[in-house]
């Protein structure tokens, strides 16, 4: 995989651009409190050991359970766990030591029980999980923030989602027509949030007509970025190897997604 070596004036280029990365809002709107707690999250990976009190992890739970989602199927489950009930079940900490953390869980066969509305469409039931339990994650993430409790969603880092589905299937004992997709991660924030990594620019993402053509450069400016700021938060690391820990899982979680989209897990 070859993402490439930055020399050291790309590199400073690179991380003055992220640190000079901020959300674009009109001047006329940056007070609104919601706005802020959308623009100003981040993922965080540090977490003081302070407890999340119980009424503050309920609240961020109901924003979970109370998100949009297709025809209001709430097609999701969600696994819930305190740090020692982590440790039990997956004999290590929650990753980067959270207080708290809930695998989030498509669920595409619970309204089966009742409804048996719709021919045999696994791409489509799946997806319609996917995107119905990732608005509740979001949900749950924006609903910590505004609460001033911080969060990260895993896929990969500590077994802990979508790269690890069968493994996450297998341990919580969950039944066919289930995929762990992602476990969100809460906890107080040690220290202050990283700077934004970088955003591709609304001229690439938003289009009128017809579709934009990736822009090269933009490309290459956001890979430096993507470079330069995970050097400078992984000196031992690097983002090549951590895109290397991807490629590596990435052929055997594709084989058990199958599996399990297609056969419940149960080939
Ligand atoms: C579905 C999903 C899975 C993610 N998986 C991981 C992960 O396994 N490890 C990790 O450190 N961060 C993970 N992240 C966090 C992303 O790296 C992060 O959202 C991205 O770099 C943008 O940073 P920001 O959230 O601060 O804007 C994940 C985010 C999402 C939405």
């Amino acid at each position: 995989m070859a993402v490439g070596k930055l020399n050291a004036a790309r590199s400073a280029r690179a991380l003055w651009r992220i640190l000079r990365g901020r959300p674009r809002v009109p001047p006329s709107l940056k007070d609104n409190a919601l706005l802020q707690v959308i623009l100003n999250r981040r993922s965080m990976r540090q977490f003081k050991q302070d407890p999340i009190p119980e009424d503050v992890f309920q609240a961020i739970l109901e924003a979970g359970r109370v998100a949009p989602s297709t025809v209001n199927l709430q097609t999701w489950s969600f696994a819930v766990f305190d740090a020692p009930g982590w440790r039990q079940k997956f004999g290590r900490p929650i990753p980067f030591r959270g207080a708290r953390a809930v695998i989030v869980i498509a669920d595409t066969g619970r309204d089966r029980e009742v409804l048996d509305a719709f021919p045999y469409s696994p791409l489509i039931e799946y997806t319609i999980g996917v995107m119905n339990a990732s608005l509740a994650a979001m949900n749950m993430n924006l609903a910590a923030e505004a609460l001033g409790v911080s969060s990260v969603m895993l896929s990969e880092t500590g077994r802990s989602g979508i790269l690890d589905a069968k493994y996450l299937k297998e341990c919580l004992g969950l039944p066919g027509h289930t995929v762990p997709l992602m476990t969100i991660v809460f906890g107080y924030p040690r220290g202050e949030y990283p700077p934004m990594p970088p955003k591709l620019p609304g001229e690439q993402v938003f289009f009128q007509g017809s579709y934009p053509a990736p822009d090269k450069d933009v490309m290459r400016d956001w890979l430096d970025q993507m470079v330069a700021g995970y050097k400078a938060g992984h000196l031992r690391s690097s983002f090549e190897s951590q895109l290397q820990v991807y490629h590596n899982k990435i052929g055997q979680a594709e084989r058990d997604l199958e599996e399990m989209v297609y056969y419940g897990g149960k080939k």
